[in-house]
């Protein structure tokens, strides 16, 4: 079935809300059933997936074949927290007049999802939206990114495949993409509106959503630190990854390093040196490690910033040209904090390294930021470890690694301009639900 006109979206909305009837009353074992079967189907179809990932968003192979990877451990993950979603019981016999009282507290689906997704991980992200909703019994209607719908339709037919119902996963491929992202956020019959993708349309859907759940993952600016008691060597392997693989269209990829005094023009040496060592090319050739850009007015995009970054009088440490949408990493020092490229999310191949004089400094300067989505920090300090889960103003302190690492069972969401709300199977299922208590009597 195709969804593309406002009649036909408006259609798909009103065959999920139907269908949540069904799907509420499925039980765990039918939903652990469902859920294990698409993570397998996934694992089955591991190369094709691979290669409609690495055709449509341009995504180097080897990368594309590691979200195939995260996205059957998702709905396994998924699977296993269908099983386990319980309740609690509370005693209510608190005083003479509640004798014999007990309260049961279930959570319950909302109703159906309205889901948004980007372009850059076009498999797992939806994913991350489907395989909770299956858990808690709940009907998706899904707009996927104009770049990569044919990512979304595949799964759309693997999940109708493994018994999951027709109506109750619907994906919108739209003609007019906007009017229907208005309807998805409008709409009261979906009382859930979760949406990944850039904070501008993001935060201005969630104006239209004003008596829904609302579940916003947007972008970033993610930082690292690099303390005296860390191995530097590794920090800067790390960075190298974090900060170019895909190209950096990853809302947690390194944009800025503090790296203290001392260690500065040593990092920023091995950095460049390890950098200029990437290989451009075809996202299909299986040696590739950096990519087009999704599209070349992106790649133009990034390009100005940096244009624009040094004529503010940043100094490069490495640039390389552009070819269409094939954009060489570049990575700047002294960067004025005013600069698009500082304040704002670049979503492309450039880092910014800069020395601070300390780590209360570096702690500082990752939190000046609109936003918060994910900090790494590289130190064997255990007071600084626990000195960075305090004060760092964002959804994830990753100790000895980048903030591009994420793990799929784990809670992922933001701070400030980078959202509300927390994905991570198990935290995505308390969105999609609300809790009901039933009191007993005696
Ligand atoms: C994102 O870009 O928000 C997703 C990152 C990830 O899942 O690794």
């Amino acid at each position: 079935m195709k969804f593309t006109t406002l009649a036909e979206a408006d259609a798909a909305l009103t065959a999920a809300v139907a269908c949540f009837d069904q799907t509420r009353k499925l039980s765990s074992a039918e939903r652990h059933a469902i859920l294990t079967a698409i993570s397998a189907g996934l694992q089955d179809q591991r190369e094709a997936f691979a290669q409609l990932l690495c055709a449509e968003a341009k995504k180097p192979i080897r990368d594309a074949r590691v979200e195939v990877d995260r996205a059957a451990l998702t709905f396994s993950l998924a699977a296993d927290e269908a099983r386990r979603f319980g309740g609690e019981l509370l005693p209510l016999d608190l005083s003479a007049a509640a004798v014999g009282r007990m309260g049961l507290v279930r959570r319950f689906p909302l109703g159906p999802i309205a889901a948004v997704t980007p372009f850059n991980f076009p498999l797992n992200l939806v994913a991350h939206k489907v395989a909770p909703a299956i858990a808690v019994g709940a009907p998706v209607v899904l707009k996927p990114a104009e770049k990569t719908p044919q990512t979304a339709l595949k799964l759309q037919e693997l999940v109708h495949a493994c018994g999951w119902p027709e109506a109750a996963f619907a994906v919108l491929t739209p003609e007019t993409p906007q009017e229907i992202g208005h309807l998805l956020a409008d709409d009261p019959r979906l009382p859930v509106f979760s949406f990944t993708g850039s904070d501008t349309v993001g935060w201005a859907l969630k104006q239209r959503a004003t008596k829904k759940r609302v579940i916003l993952e947007l972008g970033g600016n993610a930082a690292v630190l690099v303390d005296h008691a860390s191995k530097v060597e590794h920090a800067v392997g790390r960075c190298v990854v974090g900060g170019f693989a895909y190209s950096g269209q990853v809302c947690i990829s390194v944009q800025r390093i503090f790296v203290v005094e001392n260690y500065f023009e040593a990092f920023c040496a091995d950095l460049v040196a390890r950098v200029r060592a990437l290989k451009l090319g075809d996202p299909a050739d299986e040696t590739t490690d950096l990519g087009p850009m999704i599209t070349e007015d992106a790649a133009i995009r990034v390009e100005q910033w940096v244009e624009q970054a040094k004529a503010a009088g940043a100094r490069v440490l490495l640039q390389g040209p552009r070819d269409g949408a094939l954009l060489a990493p570049s990575i700047l020092t002294a960067v004025p904090t005013d600069q698009p490229l500082v304040r704002d999310e670049v979503f492309g191949p450039v880092v910014i390294v800069e020395p601070v004089a300390s780590f209360d400094e570096g702690i500082a300067r990752i939190n000046a930021s609109r936003f918060g989505l994910q900090a790494g920090v590289f130190t064997y300090d255990m007071r600084r470890v626990l000195q960075a889960h305090q004060e760092l103003e964002v959804g994830g302190v990753i100790i000895n690694d980048v903030p591009t690492f994420r793990s799929d069972a784990m809670p992922y969401g933001g701070e400030g301009d980078s959202g509300v709300g927390r994905e991570g199977i198990r935290w995505t299922m308390d969105e999609y639900t609300s809790p009901r208590v039933l009191v007993l009597s005696a």
